[in-house]
């Protein structure tokens, strides 16, 4: 079997296939069920209504039997798509040994993971790193802000507009332990919030892309060299690498370079949150990479769990003796069945060389939505690396006023032609490609002409 075949023979061939219109009777009637027993405060099923049966591959098939193409990836955490056999296997066979204990306590499981993830750290991290674990991506970047401070002794987190990084809330501030609660947890009053390069809407004055990453070195250099400008002491610039929830924005070319020479000229680490670019998604383990820049501090999770959740802070080795012992904790961090599944992940990306893959195929989704987008109207912008890659909708192109409503309008035509896509973006307003890197050309191919005519009958109702 080729690859392709391979690859093919993981989703519903199915899909997409409707047959009745979503939310279908059975769906519905799981989705009212959970309506009265659960908070009201969900998202997810107001934006995609129907409950799951089994998903596949790149592809989900509904309670009512409506199949799916899926390019949400459970917020690109199922690199190597649904029921990955590979996965599955390994998993189990870790549930045939045991499947939790105390949690740094190591075992095969453990051993392999890291050996793997130590295989593919970016520069040179890779062979001089560390690695800490956690559970959430939150909890990876809450971790990776603490170390900088441990190790810094310098309270501020320079941060970016539009950034993610997750919702917990600094809980140790709360649990009364002096010590923990030290360097833990950034209080408002430690973030310098600092505008990310944009190129499509610039937040500062510049006539390209390169010139609006300049402009923003420019303003960061001046914060950090300026005794007066009153932002405190910085240890650390937490960066996500293209910006994910903002918006799937890819930074200009000299930008991450250029942080990271103002990361070493004024002695602050630079803490890379490769939560949702990393595992494969950009078709290199890391977006970093992209740029040849080597972070001292990288938030991952996500995919690196295969599903099942995990995150690990990988760091520069140096920094270990300046760590305490109980610098982090947690009952849950590193469960052997995320690490199983973590180690088969990355033998499978790698097995299928699906690196190279996710870059081809990525470039020509990219060219695809950039070739949609010339004939519409209401599509300001297209950007993206591998699969990763984020359509900016707009009211009108010249003006750039943003189409929020328009993107929620995609995504629910979308869904009910069995294509699932979500939206981000600073106005709601972009459609991100996010899909399983498993999925084939074909269903990439029929999920484009379903965007396509969605977006050619919008533009005709909204003209
Ligand atoms: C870049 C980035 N960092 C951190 C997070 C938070 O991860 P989690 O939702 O697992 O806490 C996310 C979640 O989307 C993310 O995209």
């Amino acid at each position: 079997m080729t690859i392709e075949e391979e690859l093919e023979s993981l989703s519903f061939p199915e899909a997409p296939k409707i047959i009745v219109k979503p939310p279908g009777p059975k769906s519905l009637e799981l989705l009212n069920i959970q309506h009265e027993l659960e908070t009201n405060s969900v998202t997810y099923p107001k934006a995609f209504r129907f409950a799951i049966d089994t998903a596949r591959g790149a592809t989900i098939r509904d309670v009512d039997g409506n199949y799916y193409i899926d390019w949400v990836a459970g917020i690109a955490v199922l690199n190597v798509g649904h029921n990955n056999p590979y996965v599955q296997q390994t998993v189990r066979e870790q549930l045939d040994h045991y499947w939790h204990w105390m949690s740094e306590i190591p075992s095969e499981a453990r051993i392999r993971f890291l050996r793997n993830l130590h295989s593919i750290l970016p520069g040179d991290l890779r062979g001089k790193a560390k690695v800490i674990f956690g559970v959430t991506g939150a909890d990876a970047c809450e971790t990776a802000i603490a170390l900088a401070r441990w190790v810094t002794k310098k309270p501020v987190i320079m941060a970016f507009e539009g950034a993610y990084h997750g919702i917990h809330q600094g809980i140790v501030a709360i649990t009364a332990k002096t010590e923990l609660q030290s360097y833990a947890g950034v209080p408002l009053i430690n973030v310098a919030r600092v505008p990310y390069p944009y190129p499509y809407r610039c937040p500062l004055p510049a006539k390209d892309s390169e010139d609006c990453g300049n402009a923003v070195l420019n303003y960061i250099d001046h914060l950090l060299s300026d005794p007066y400008t009153g932002i405190g002491e910085v240890g650390a610039i937490l960066v996500e690498p293209i910006q994910g929830e903002g918006g799937y924005i890819v930074p200009p070319r000299n930008f991450l370079r250029g942080l990271r020479e103002i990361a070493d000229k004024h002695g602050i680490l630079l803490i890379a949150d490769e939560v949702q670019t990393g595992v494969g998604r950009t078709g290199r383990w890391w977006a970093v990479e992209h740029f040849g820049v080597t972070p001292d501090v990288m938030c991952i999770s996500k995919a690196i769990g295969g599903g099942i959740p995990m995150s690990v802070v990988a760091y520069r080795a140096e920094y270990d003796e300046k760590l305490p012992e109980m610098f982090h904790l947690g009952t849950y961090r590193s469960n052997p069945l995320a690490l199983a599944a973590g180690a088969a992940v990355i033998e499978y990306i790698q097995s299928r060389n699906l690196l190279n893959r996710t870059l081809q195929l990525g470039d020509y989704a990219r060219r695809t939505f950039e070739d949609i987008a010339e004939r519409y109207s209401i599509i300001g912008d297209v950007r993206g690396i591998g699969f990763m890659i984020g359509v900016e909708l707009v009211k009108n192109k010249s003006t750039k006023e943003p189409g929020a409503e328009l993107a929620s309008e995609v995504r629910r035509r979308l869904f009910e032609r069995g294509v699932l896509m979500h939206t981000c973006g600073h106005f709601g307003n972009v459609m991100r490609f996010m899909a399983p890197l498993v999925l084939t050309k074909r269903h990439l191919d029929e999920g484009t002409r379903i965007f396509e005519d969605v977006i050619r009958e919008l533009s005709r109702e909204t003209r």
